[in-house]
């Protein structure tokens, strides 16, 4: 089977982390949608290591780690990823495998990216500038460059016809791309010489034939379902799929392949770049929070809005990814609050009372209604079971599950590797 797991609110829930601590069950781990957008962050043993567009399987030996075909790849991010782990004495060439259908993010698309940030002004939607949008406009269009096409004698012509193209429209945005563009293309196309020794396959082979083989696949997310491209908050959104649905058509598995699906939520919401945030705290408990979670972005650096967790939100998207199992993230962070708040329902302007997300939250303007509870106020890096955790945390999750249907199979309580509370055996 192929379970998938993903971030339930707007990215950085800890996707990484959990991954690298469910890998040992898989035998293969796949990226299915995104790009260096992502920053995915592992610590272990003293270490701390941000992945970008490598799966957070790669420091878990034996297991095959796969770029499916849903990802954009930019080689330049790529070639400075694998240097990285140079450290780390892992076998790249063995155990990383990327697909000829994944698409390759030029130099002029992260261009392009920063040219339409620009013209959209006050109403820019806060993107990673990593040409992630502008690389996926051109696969839809049937433009696009892909991996396999690096091994095509004739990749110089077609990298040259699409950045004609790009030029064009950089031109009209009147950016400049002379100052930058010669020294990023030497690096590209070293950065393309770089790629050719790894594993360049089918990838849907290689996850289908695991699959005949009974082997475990787990397909790792990036963002979170709040920036999926159709769900999201439309237009303050990625540009794909980031629900379990990706899954299929980013790595080529069939959705009755599917098996457990894994949500994942930090205790309370934040969200870097714009858009609606409807329990946003702009207040000295928003900035408690930021510090205490440490919430800057793992790609950009930049602070991360942080408001306290939204049921209407999360219900969502647990319904549109069949969620099976729910993982809550960070509950560490709430240990200085004398109160926590969870918001249950949207208040919309005629004074209704809905637990349904409005079609455009951008212009429609919800008041969260709160239900408050008691802090525990004290560290929980001394728990180890469910049963352990003080009374108030107790009663938070307990509340969790019975809103949500679903249960909480783990808690993670630190960055570390080691800092998390099953609640049984998963699987
Ligand atoms: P991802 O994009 O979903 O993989 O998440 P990020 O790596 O961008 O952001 C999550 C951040 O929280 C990282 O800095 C992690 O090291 C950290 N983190 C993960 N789990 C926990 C946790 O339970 N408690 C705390 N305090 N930090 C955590
Ligand atoms: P991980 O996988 C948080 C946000 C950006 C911006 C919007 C569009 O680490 O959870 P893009 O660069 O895709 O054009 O940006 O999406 N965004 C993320 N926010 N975590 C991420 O990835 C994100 N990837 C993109 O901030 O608001
Ligand atoms: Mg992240």
């Amino acid at each position: 089977m192929v379970d998938v797991l993903l971030g339930l609110q707007w990215g950085d829930e800890g996707k990484g982390k959990i991954v690298d601590v469910l890998a040992p069950q898989y035998e293969v781990v796949a990226r299915f949608q995104g790009g260096p957008n992502a920053g995915h962050t592992l610590e272990f043993d003293g270490f701390k290591h941000v992945l970008h567009q490598i799966p957070s399987g790669i420091f878990r030996p034996d297991i095959k780690n796969i770029i499916g075909n849903g990802v954009v790849l930019d080689p330049i991010v790529f070639r400075k990823e694998i240097e990285g782990l140079a450290k780390y004495n892992l076998d790249l060439t063995r155990n990383l495998f990327i697909s000829k259908k994944a698409s390759i993010i030029l130099p002029t698309h992260r261009l392009l990216d920063a040219a339409y940030e620009q013209a959209k002004g006050d109403s820019k939607i806060g993107s990673t500038l990593r040409g992630i949008g502008p690389t996926y406009q051109d696969k839809v269009a049937r433009q696009g460059l892909r991996v396999g096409d690096m091994l095509s004698p004739g990749f110089r012509t077609k990298y040259d016809k699409l950045v004609a193209i790009h030029k064009t429209t950089l031109d009209h945005h009147q950016f400049d791309y002379q100052s930058v563009l010669p020294q990023a293309e030497t690096e590209f196309f070293e950065a393309v010489e770089f790629i050719k020794q790894f594993q360049l396959v089918e990838s849907e082979y290689e996850v289908n034939q695991a699959l005949k083989n009974d082997q475990k696949v787990l397909a790792e997310g990036a963002q979170g379902s709040l920036l999926d491209i159709d769900f999201g908050s439309y237009p303050f959104v990625t540009s794909s799929n980031t629900m379990t649905a990706g899954a299929c058509t980013g790595l080529g598995v069939a959705p009755r392949q599917i098996g457990e699906v894994y949500g994942i939520f930090k205790a309370y919401c934040t969200r870097v770049g714009s858009g609606p945030f409807p329990t946003e705290l702009l207040d000295e408990t928003g900035e408690r929070m930021r510090a205490e979670g440490r919430e800057f972005g793992a790609t950009t650096g930049r602070p991360r809005r942080c408001g306290w967790l939204d049921l209407p939100s999360l219900k969502y998207t647990i319904m549109i990814n069949g969620v099976s199992q729910l993982i809550m993230m960070k509950v560490d962070v709430l240990n200085i609050f004398e109160t926590i708040k969870i918001c249950t329902h949207y208040q919309l302007p005629d004074g209704s009372i809905t637990e349904q997300l409005p079609y455009d939250l951008c212009d429609t303007t919800v008041t969260p209604i709160y239900k408050e509870f008691k802090g525990w106020q004290t560290s929980l890096t001394n728990f180890h079971t469910f049963e352990e955790v003080p009374a108030e945390l107790a009663a938070y999750i307990d509340f969790l599950e019975a809103e949500l249907g679903i249960p909480i199979s783990f808690i993670s309580t630190g960055p570390d590797r080691e800092a998390i509370i099953h609640r049984e055996a998963i699987v």
